[in-house]
């Protein structure tokens, strides 16, 4: 029996679980030992996504909510290595770039414990973003990458890691596999009836931290909603970070701001919208999936393969920049290009745990 012990606290790292997992049921010879962090802990930041997308009951909850980057990571990294001493799994399974991650790798790490880390290869080429730090770390220390795109292969080739004594797979990103897989299941939230919106809307998320961190990025962004919002509807699913911080602020919203979905409202919204804003990682690909550019709010992005050959574009944080964009979106794009393999890439993690022990 293969025992894999899975680190999440963080709502994507809930989809991409849910899928992998998923494909770990399947298959009788492997245990899987689910630890949440508790960094993410509203319902619906966290409740939800294992509500609805079945993942199995954490079988620890460490409970560790809201502080710093060193208390936070450092309180993780303590309670999941005493999880992996009682538990002594075959492998320490990670999701891409949160602190969850980081803990999940360095406890694995100190330990010798096998690591493998699921969206490998990642690079912004920005280290004051938490993300790049947590998951340059974390691939250093990681006996089996999972690389989700060519890309991603390319970027540790060219770090050296063909001379690093690892496992490098492209595996395909399982963001595309969740995509097909809960396309079937999306739900119309009841909200949108009462917001009484017109055919058309457009779809934005803002929490990335050099946004909300930044006040000046931050009421841009919100300046330059509120003009888009005069032509077509905005909705924001708004992230409790960014509420807390446009609460304690002088910034007005003039647009339909809502709290957080789970992730088949999520999937309503991206289908039915007509284009989308965003800084978050995932929503740029999901975008992609279902047909709709995404006008980038960062400086760089990870997913550069959806810029140069696809229909994303960097906009970045100021106003005339994001309206300009905005205003020349071409809907019509290509989106024909598999870059995030053939929807099976959960298998291929799992074939990899299961081939590479
Ligand atoms: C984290 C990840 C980020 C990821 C994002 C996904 C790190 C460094 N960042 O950012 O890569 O894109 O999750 O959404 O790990 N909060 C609540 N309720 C919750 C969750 C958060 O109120 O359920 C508030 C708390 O005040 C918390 C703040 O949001 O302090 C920030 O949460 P945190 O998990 O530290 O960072 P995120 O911005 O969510
Ligand atoms: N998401 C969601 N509900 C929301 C906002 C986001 O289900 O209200 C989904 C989103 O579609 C993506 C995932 O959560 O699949 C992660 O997005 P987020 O922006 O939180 O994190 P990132 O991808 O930037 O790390």
């Amino acid at each position: 029996m293969l025992k894999i012990v899975t680190i999440v606290g963080a709502r994507p790292q809930f989809i991409k679980a849910a899928t992998v997992s998923r494909v770990i049921r399947s298959r009788s010879n492997i245990e899987e030992i689910i630890v949440h962090t508790g960094q993410h802990f509203d319902e619906n930041m966290s409740g939800i996504f294992f509500k609805e997308m079945d993942i199995p009951h954490p079988a620890y909850n460490l409970q560790i909510e809201s502080l710093p980057h060193g208390a936070m990571t450092g309180r993780m990294l303590e309670g999941i290595e005493k999880i992996l001493v009682d538990e002594n799994p075959d492998w320490v399974l990670v999701y891409g770039d949160t602190n969850s991650t980081l803990a999940g790798a360095l406890a694995a790490s100190k330990l010798h414990i096998k690591l493998a880390h699921v969206e490998a290869g990642l690079r912004s080429y920005n280290m004051h973003m938490p993300e790049e730090v947590n998951r340059i770390i974390t691939d250093r220390l990681s006996s089996l990458l999972l690389c989700p795109s060519d890309l991603s292969i390319r970027n540790l080739k060219s770090e050296g890691y063909d001379n690093f004594s690892v496992q490098i797979a492209n595996s395909g990103d399982v963001m595309f596999d969740a995509s097909i897989f809960y396309s079937k299941l999306s739900k119309k939230p009841g909200w949108l009836k009462s917001l009484s919106l017109s055919d058309n809307f457009v779809l934005a998320t803002v929490h990335r931290a050099e946004n909300t961190e930044d006040p000046h990025r931050l009421s841009e962004i919100i300046r330059a909603l509120n003009t888009i919002n005069e032509s077509i509807p905005v909705i924001l699913p708004l992230h409790p970070r960014t509420k807390k911080i446009i609460d304690a602020s002088e910034i007005n919203l003039d647009f339909n701001s809502v709290d957080p979905v789970g992730y088949l409202e999520m999937i309503y919204l991206l289908k039915n919208c007509e284009y989308v804003l965003s800084d978050s990682g995932g929503l740029q690909k999901e975008a992609y999936f279902f047909k709709k550019s995404c006008l980038i709010l960062r400086e760089e992005t990870e997913w550069k393969e959806l810029v140069e050959h696809g229909p994303n574009q960097i906009v970045g944080a100021e106003y005339d920049r994001i309206i300009n964009a905005a205003s020349n979106i071409d809907v019509s794009l290509g989106y024909d290009q598999q870059f995030y393999g053939d929807g099976f890439a959960a298998e291929k993690v799992v074939d990899c745990l299961q081939f590479y022990i």
